[in-house]
């Protein structure tokens, strides 16, 4: 049974949608990430499961049971907002033990929770500190602990590490992470930061515009996006997305990107296998991640000449974009292996990483 269970939740603002018929399951101590760009719903989502926000239809379950008719406060979710909202008076134990203080636990209680909690996030040495005198790093971990110190059924977090610098970011990252592992609690955690929702996920939502996309574990939706806005929201450098048709000689399927007159070649039952999903070999988007494009420095049947255009050296490797004909297409190798702009190279594609799309939906061919 799933721990946290939308069943077509749908809310509206006036008479536009916000969420639109929300199906979506948290398994029991489960991290999911739910993804999107801003305004597509997911604060909304949140505060509707923490039960600050009524929806229009639909019902919300926790542990198989309804639980529209209860209020936030008796719901057992604790919520953790992007800005921290410590209690400024308070120094960082007091605001640790407000929340057991307001459910009356006695102050032995207190004093081991809070130090379970201290130790776990590894700010025991700032606990007689005022929040102005934290860093926003330690800041948030308060913030994160006053949440979990009540042992909530589950812990519902709105992008908590949004604000921080990058660096910080990416240790916050790290420590949530483990956190998760340590306490095991069940988590939905909101962002629009894709390597955030990959690194950390068990399981990734992704939605766009009130509507959920695809839900699958960060190598599903990597590998198998199910649609144009998935394939293009999750990875960076970004999917190579053109447009495409395909042809076929005696021994191959011919896809050709843009206005190219050389045709790539792919295996030769990718023909009719496309060819039953569209029914048509023009209206087609193939989508190719950077990773998957190949580049060689000498002519190889069947690569296509491109020219180099830029080069973006990031260290362990380049990120390399090269121009065929009129299009431009993303690359990442080996680091220093092309030279400069205006090289020669040959490309192809890795047949069994490249996806194909209906151009007209979007939707994958899952080919
Ligand atoms: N109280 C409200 N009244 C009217 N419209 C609202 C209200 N709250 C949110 N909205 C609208 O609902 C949509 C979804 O908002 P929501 O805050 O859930 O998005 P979000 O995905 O959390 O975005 P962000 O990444 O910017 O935080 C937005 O278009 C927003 O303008
Ligand atoms: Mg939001």
């Amino acid at each position: 049974m799933p721990d946290i269970n939308l069943i077509k939740v749908e809310k509206y603002f006036d008479k536009n949608y916000v969420i639109r018929k929300l199906d979506l399951q948290i398994e029991d101590r489960e991290f999911l990430v739910l993804l999107g760009p801003s305004g597509c719903g997911k604060t909304t989502t949140l505060r509707a499961i923490a039960g600050l926000e009524e929806i229009d239809s639909g019902d919300i379950l926790i542990d198989g049971t309804s639980i529209q008719h209860l209020r936030a406060s008796d719901r057992n979710i604790a919520f953790v907002f992007q800005l921290y909202a410590l209690y400024p008076h308070l120094n960082v134990f007091d605001n640790l033990a407000f929340p057991l203080k307001a459910t009356k636990k006695d102050k032995q209680t207190i004093d081991k929770r809070i130090n379970e909690i201290a130790n776990i996030l590894k700010i025991e040495s700032i606990l007689k500190k005022k929040p102005s005198e934290l860093s926003s790093g330690d800041m948030q971990r308060v913030a994160v602990g006053r949440a979990l110190v009540r042992r909530p059924k589950a812990i519902l977090m709105d992008e908590p590490i949004g604000s921080l610098d990058a660096k910080l970011r990416e240790e916050m990252r790290t420590e949530l992470k483990r956190l998760h592992i340590e306490i095991n609690a069940t988590t939905l955690y909101v962002t629009h930061d894709q390597v955030e929702a990959m690194s950390m996920a068990d399981k990734i939502a992704i939605m766009e515009a009130g509507i959920l996309q695809q839900v699958g574990t960060p190598t599903e939706v990597y590998d198998h996006p199910v649609n144009l806005f998935v394939a293009q929201f999750i990875g960076s450098p970004i999917m190579n997305i053109l447009d495409c048709k395909i042809g076929t000689d005696e021994s191959h399927t011919l896809v050709f990107i843009g206005r190219e007159e050389f045709g790539l070649p792919f295996s030769k039952s990718l023909f009719s296998s496309i060819q039953e999903k569209v029914g048509s070999t023009e209206k087609l988007t193939l989508g190719i991640r950077p990773e998957a494009v190949r580049i060689e420095k000498e002519n190889k049947e069947g690569y296509l000449k491109a020219v180099v255009h830029v080069i973006e050296p990031l260290g362990p490797y380049d990120i390399v974009d090269i121009k065929a004909g009129d299009q431009i297409i993303r690359s990442i190798s080996a680091a220093r292996f092309v030279e400069k702009p205006g090289e020669t190279v040959w490309v192809q594609f890795d047949e069994r990483r490249t996806h194909f799309f209906d151009k007209s939906s979007g939707k994958s061919l899952n080919i």
